[in-house]
């Protein structure tokens, strides 16, 4: 995704930012899906679907938060708590505003909330991770006061093409073969 032109002279948008509700998943859900783009974000594509946002919803309610303007959904932002040792870190997980309200200050007031109720149960430190190309996203957590950027490097491996993980996808396919074939064959009623 790229950088583009701050859109000007745009009057001042009234977000309200509440707790993500039980009514709120399917939206949330499928503005997502609109967001999280296979072609844009290759690696979070494959981790966003419906089971995302019932299980944050489920084990961190009050880090899930939505952004309402006149009481349409404008964003969310998806969050949790890590302890380790004596550090409290808070971790952004999922991010997105509706294109429709994009660059008006959506997640500026999402993101604002939900670091003030982190700081309130501890945080001392914030995380977030996304594409290196994902320029608008990059530069809103900057803008934020993210700093120290690492880049990750993700890597894969076609496991049917590899010398023995092959064999054991072989292995396991025959064996499912097999099972078939010994199944009893439903015998037709006796006349
Ligand atoms: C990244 C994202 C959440 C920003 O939401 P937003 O509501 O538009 O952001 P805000 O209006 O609060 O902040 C605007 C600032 O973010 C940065 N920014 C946002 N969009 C940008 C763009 N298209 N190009 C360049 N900078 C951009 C700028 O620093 C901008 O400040 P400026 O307008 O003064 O230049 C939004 O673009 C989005 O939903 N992207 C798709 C999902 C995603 O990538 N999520 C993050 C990873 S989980």
């Amino acid at each position: 995704m790229t950088d583009t032109a701050k859109p000007t002279d745009e009057p001042q948008l009234p977000i309200d930012i509440r707790e993500m509700e039980i009514d709120d998943l399917a939206d949330v859900y499928h503005l997502g899906e609109d967001l999280f783009t296979s072609d844009l974000y290759p690696y979070i594509y494959r981790t966003w679907d419906q089971w995302e946002v019932i299980g944050l919803y489920n084990t961190d309610p009050e880090y899930c938060l939505v952004a309402e303007v006149q009481e349409q959904l404008a964003g969310f932002i998806l969050g949790t708590i890590i302890n380790k040792s004596t550090w409290t870190y808070g971790y952004i997980i999922w991010l997105g505003v509706n294109p429709a309200f994009q660059r008006r200050g959506v997640a500026d007031k999402l993101m604002d909330k939900l670091v003030e109720r982190m700081i309130d149960d501890g945080a001392r430190f914030m995380m977030v991770d996304t594409d290196p190309e994902n320029v608008p996203a990059v530069k809103f957590f900057a803008r934020k006061g993210f700093g120290n950027i690492r880049k990750h490097v993700f890597l894969s491996m076609n496991l049917s093409k590899h010398e023995y993980y092959g064999k054991l996808i072989a292995y396991e396919r025959e064996k499912a073969e097999r099972q078939v074939w010994k199944r009893p064959r439903k015998r037709s009623p006796k006349t």
